[in-house]
């Protein structure tokens, strides 16, 4: 299975959206990301744009989301690797590996960038800052479901820094 298959499998599960939207953006951090560390950059692109494929199709409360990714993806012959850090992202496996650490880290530092551009004027990233993303942060009501503590897990789960760690991501889904 290649990227584009899995694009359109993803699509077709999700349509086009805010869902769609987001897993390609967090295709473009987990690729920028595995160019830092020298991993592969498209085993962790597809893992990115993979991880919510199923979140059309499952219970409201989650529990069963990325169950259903995993037998989709099996069929579909994707990496173990990647299989496991889709349900690492929920819970669903232990995070052992660094992909699989990265995409929980990824997931919701994405929806701050995004949350965080759809507040300014331009409604863009293309003028975001990662001194605007800091301070929405800090606004524990903004974006309020998103999991701060798991975004500034950058630090321990994967030593880098915050600032370099959004700095990496805006750039990553900059237009
Ligand atoms: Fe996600």
């Amino acid at each position: 299975m290649n990227i584009n298959d899995l694009r359109k499998l993803v699509l077709t599960r999700l349509g086009e959206g805010a869902t769609y939207d987001h897993c390609v953006a967090t295709e473009k951090c987990m690729a920028a990301l595995a160019a830092r560390f020298g991993e592969d950059e498209h085993l962790w692109a597809m893992t990115g744009l993979a991880h919510d494929l199923d979140l059309n199709e499952c219970n409201e409360d989650l529990s069963d989301h990325t169950l259903i990714a995993k037998d989709v993806l099996e069929r579909e012959q994707a990496p173990i690797a990647l299989i496991n850090a889709v349900l690492g992202h929920n819970d669903k496996a232990p995070r052992t590996t660094r992909l699989a650490k990265a995409l929980w880290v990824v997931d919701p530092a994405t929806g701050m960038i995004t949350a965080s551009a759809l507040v300014r004027p331009s409604r863009s990233t293309a003028d975001l800052t990662v001194k605007s993303i800091k301070k929405r942060m800090k606004d524990k009501r903004f974006a309020a479901a998103v999991n701060r503590d798991q975004i500034r897990a950058c630090e321990s789960e994967l030593q880098i820094p915050l600032d370099e760690f959004l700095q990496l991501c805006l750039t990553a889904m900059q237009p």
